[in-house]
């Protein structure tokens, strides 16, 4: 790396001026409580796509790749996401359910991390999602899935100014 870009990167600001206070002891019972409570908050912060998360999947090798993808639900404590079964993701799920979520909001300086077991939904519930998209054209894709995740662990991470992030956990079971 140049050292130009290094110095660059280094001046970048890493959270914006004002971050809101996170007090783990008041956080509500269940993740998904927290979850809505701070998507409600990223999305008056002025987020422009807080339902956007990055996907990871890892295959039967064991190679582990990502993509950006969007929520398209959260009912019963499962996040729900929709896209092809041929693809790398499709094809890592049905090989190895176990997958990541994250999601990051950089004007509150947060990140959420849902980590569990994946479970294909019905087929129409794929057929919903597939319908609802905009500017569709294709009537029907068989190809197209939807997905739940069941978390095992979420975890919530709030950046603070003297770099004394707050992490909470929820964790299955516990
Ligand atoms: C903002 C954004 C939203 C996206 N939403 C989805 C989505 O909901 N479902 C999907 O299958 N791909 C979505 N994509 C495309 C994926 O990132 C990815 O390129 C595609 O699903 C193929 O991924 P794979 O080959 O790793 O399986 C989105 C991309 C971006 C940048």
């Amino acid at each position: 790396m140049s050292e130009s870009l290094r110095d660059r990167l280094r001046a970048l600001p890493a959270f914006p001026d004002d971050l809101p206070e996170f007090d783990p002891s008041r956080a509500p019972e269940r993740a998904d409580q927290l979850f809505l409570e701070w998507l409600e908050e990223a999305l008056a912060a002025g987020v422009a796509q807080p339902h956007a998360f990055t996907l990871s999947t890892a295959g039967p090798t064991g190679h582990v790749t990502a993509r950006t993808l969007i929520l398209k639900d959260l009912v019963d404590g499962q996040w729900v996401f929709a896209g092809a079964r041929s693809t790398r993701k499709g094809i890592d799920l049905a090989a190895n359910p176990s997958a990541a979520l994250t999601f990051y909001w950089p004007e509150v300086g947060r990140q959420v991390r849902v980590t569990g077991e994946v479970e294909e939904l019905s087929s129409e519930v794929a057929a919903a999602d597939w319908a609802a998209r905009p500017a569709v054209t294709e009537p029907h894709n068989p190809d197209w899935a939807a997905w739940a995740l069941t978390p095992t662990e979420v975890e919530f991470w709030q950046a603070r100014h003297d770099r004394r992030h707050v992490r909470h956990w929820y964790r299955a079971g516990s």
